[in-house]
């Protein structure tokens, strides 16, 4: 039975010029190298310069997502961003980023999910595009998570960077069969009773100010490797795919060590799993792209090959696609 799926047509990513290593860091908080290393295994990450706006790294990474694609921003349709670091509290950054990338037609809207908000905004537009209200959508992920970190809380600061990826996708007419190419299954999942764990402390209807990130680190970390492998397991059950018979993981990039435990847990080879946290720390709904784009340009994404996203951030929020490259 002939089924509508959005494919992927093309990747992109921009980072912020301006890198700040672990050393860079141990002169502004008491901290070190192989602190950081150890505990998350990030080894530096991009900070935005005063004229590098989320929209800025946005709108670049969509650019070469839809160079990639051979797609005309004229014929985009849909533009969503996903964001908790928005250039303003509104309009949406996604307008902004429609206006500099020359899209004039269809919708263009945030959507804020935290770390989660990939996988949110990749299942948003897959419903637009399945009920025929969009044939050719960019979904971006873009944050400056710099601009809302407390600089003086060693416990936080280390973890995070700038950055954005985006994927164009297309709707085209699959045959609803295992081979199928594009988005093939989305699941996301909330729950506000941890609200708490992970939060800024600020905001537009509450402070009136735009607040700092607040985390209890350790509470993060356990419900990030059960929700995951959770939604993971649930993915796989749905579609009937086996965990070895995924070609690719790429998840969020929170921590090392909660790839490290979803992958023991869920018994994944260390050499499928896309590992950018290195290069640029946690840029939150930005580093779900950022990995695709770093897996695009090592050439270890392979048209057929199944995609396994993943990722869990405030609210708790968390989600998983799965998808035929
Ligand atoms: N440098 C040096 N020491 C530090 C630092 C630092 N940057 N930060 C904290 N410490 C100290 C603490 O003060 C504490 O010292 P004490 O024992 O004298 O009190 C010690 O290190 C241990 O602190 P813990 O918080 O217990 O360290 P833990 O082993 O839990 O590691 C970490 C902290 C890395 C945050 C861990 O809890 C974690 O990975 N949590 C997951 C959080 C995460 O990834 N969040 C990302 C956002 S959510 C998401 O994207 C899924």
């Amino acid at each position: 039975m002939a089924v509508i799926r959005s494919v992927i047509r093309g990747v992109g990513a921009h980072l912020p010029k301006r890198v700040m290593t672990n050393a860079d860091l141990a002169k502004i908080v008491d901290t070190s190298d192989e602190w950081i290393v150890e505990r998350s295994g990030i080894r530096q990450r991009h900070i935005a310069g005063d004229d590098e706006l989320t929209s800025t790294l946005g709108a670049a990474a969509a650019r070469q997502a839809l160079v990639r694609a051979g797609i005309d921003p004229v014929d985009i349709d849909l533009v969503i961003c996903a964001t908790a670091t928005p250039d303003r509290t509104f309009p949406a950054t996604a307008v902004k980023i429609q206006s500099e990338l020359g899209v004039t037609k269809g919708a263009a809207f945030d959507v804020q999910a935290v770390c989660s908000g990939f996988v949110y905004a990749l299942t948003i537009a897959d419903n637009f595009i399945k009920a025929g209200q969009s044939k050719r959508a960019v979904v971006i992920g873009a944050e400056t998570f710099s601009r809302i970190l407390d600089w003086k809380d060693r416990s936080t600061c280390v973890l995070f960077g700038d950055g954005a990826g985006a994927v164009v996708l297309e709707a085209q007419p699959q045959h609803g069969a295992r081979e199928d190419r594009g988005i093939l299954s989305t699941l996301i999942r909330s729950d506000g009773r941890f609200e708490e764990q992970l939060y800024v402390d600020g905001g537009p209807g509450s402070t009136k100010t735009v607040g700092h990130l607040r985390m209890n680190g350790r509470e993060v970390f356990r419900h990030a490797v059960q929700k995951i492998s959770g939604v993971i397991e649930e993915t796989l059950v749905a579609t009937g795919y086996a965990a070895d018979e995924i070609d690719l993981y790429v998840p969020h990039q929170a921590n090392i060590r909660i790839l490290d435990g979803i992958a023991k847990k869920l018994g994944v080879a260390p050499e499928k799993i896309v590992m950018t946290i290195g290069r640029h720390g946690n840029t939150s709904a930005a580093s779900i792209p950022l990995a695709l784009n770093t897996a695009f340009e090592e050439h270890r994404l392979r048209e057929g090959n199944l995609v396994l996203m993943e990722a869990m951030g405030g609210g708790f929020t968390w989600g998983a696609v799965l998808a035929r490259w």
